[in-house]
């Protein structure tokens, strides 16, 4: 029998593989393997697919998030409101800038930053919020619109775990002023390397990503920005049309595996299911629960016997990361739900490809874990 995994991509490859690799060899035959025609055809699709005006493709996730910051103007000594509790990313690309993210916590019900806080942080100095949509889960944009609005800042969608999610009706990506993904092969929609996007309806900024992601060439050795090479590869292009047609169908299957695992494990005591917050469609990038900090580690240790695949995603707030300080930023940040997720989250297998009498597995073995420790 073959172990358990966390991420089935070779199942998925499998299945998919004559027309995979047909795209594939079609890049090797054409040989236009920097801006090839499929990375154009992808933006039309991913434009659509999501609902804007334009998509602008890019190396990485990481690389959508300072494309978009660079994009929007936000410059050093600016400050970037930013959850405490998120992939180091999503502050990194502001340290990098010499711009201050400024940490709020997050929300309990969605793991989300709270828009109710974020108001007491707003500065002179504040030019845009950056809200993570975490685990696949659109944070509340329709609440972080409108305080935008109300102080002239602009909102970045960091979308990495949630393409192909909803909320009110919008997918993610087209939820605010520029909507970011990843296409790192574990994400919803992951490509066999590196890739992301930007997503907007603002033709201005939509240029302005456009020539940041070449060196700031607005034509050719004309450098009227200061860019960074951020091109994604038209092999990557390639493989990802072909994978974008599966995502819907993969979501539902997500879905129908985390609400199994609601049903099953969510009554039980000490532990906490992730909720879905009303109107929305959750990509089910990671399926997270909470448990006491203190039967978090015996119990992945536990799963680990059974070769039962986990992650912790993530085990320290952004705030308490010595790159902060290596970049100059004094943080007295005092996030106390942020920290409390960072010790009790845990993230079990919920991939599509996930056969029933795996997942029975899984949710066994939590279930025994917990009534033996009672
Ligand atoms: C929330 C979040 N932001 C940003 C990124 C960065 O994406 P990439 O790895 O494609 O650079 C990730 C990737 O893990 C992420 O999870």
């Amino acid at each position: 029998m073959k172990p358990m995994q966390f991420l089935d991509l070779k199942q998925q490859y499998l299945l998919n593989k004559d027309r995979i690799d047909r795209r594939i060899h079609q890049v090797l035959e054409h040989g236009n393997f920097i801006m090839g025609p499929e990375v154009s055809e992808l933006e039309n699709e991913l434009a659509a697919y999501v609902g804007v005006r334009h998509c602008v493709t890019c190396a990485s996730g990481t690389d959508a998030l300072l494309m978009a910051v660079l994009a929007l103007g936000v410059k050093a000594g600016d400050e970037v409101i930013v959850p405490d509790f998120s992939f180091f990313a999503t502050a990194e690309i502001l340290l990098l800038l010499g711009i201050k993210p400024v940490y709020v916590d997050v929300s309990e019900i969605d793991f989300n930053i709270d828009p109710h806080l974020i108001r007491n942080y707003i500065t002179d100095k504040t030019k845009a919020i950056i809200a993570v949509s975490l685990y696949g889960q659109c944070a509340d944009f329709n609440q972080l619109n409108a305080l935008a609005a109300e102080y002239g800042l602009a909102v970045i969608e960091d979308g990495a775990q949630s393409f192909g999610a909803i909320r009110n009706g919008k997918k993610s990506g087209a939820l605010c002023s520029i909507g970011c993904t990843s296409f790192f092969p574990s994400k919803p929609l992951g490509c066999y390397g590196d890739g992301g996007a930007c997503f907007t309806d603002d033709d201005a900024i939509a240029e302005n990503l456009k020539s940041i992601r070449v060196h700031g060439q607005t034509k050719r050795y004309v450098h009227d920005n200061v860019g960074i090479n951020g091109r994604l590869d038209t092999i990557q292009a390639a493989i990802l049309l072909e994978k974008l047609p599966l995502l819907d169908g993969e979501i539902e299957q997500r879905n129908r595996i985390a609400r199994t695992y609601s049903a099953e494990l969510g009554g039980l005591d000490r532990l906490i299911a992730p909720s879905i917050v009303a109107n929305s469609i959750h990509a089910f990038g990671q399926y997270t629960l909470r448990v006491g900090s203190h039967l978090r580690e015996p119990l992945l240790a536990y799963l680990s016997e059974r070769e039962i695949p986990t992650a912790i995603h993530y085990p320290a707030t952004l705030s308490s990361q010595k790159a902060n300080q290596k970049a100059g930023v004094t943080v007295s940040a005092n996030n106390v739900v942020a920290e409390q997720m960072a010790r009790e989250v845990f993230s079990i297998p919920v991939h599509p490809y996930l056969e029933p009498d795996e997942q029975h597995t899984v949710i066994e073995a939590i279930r025994t874990f917990l009534e033996k420790t009672e």
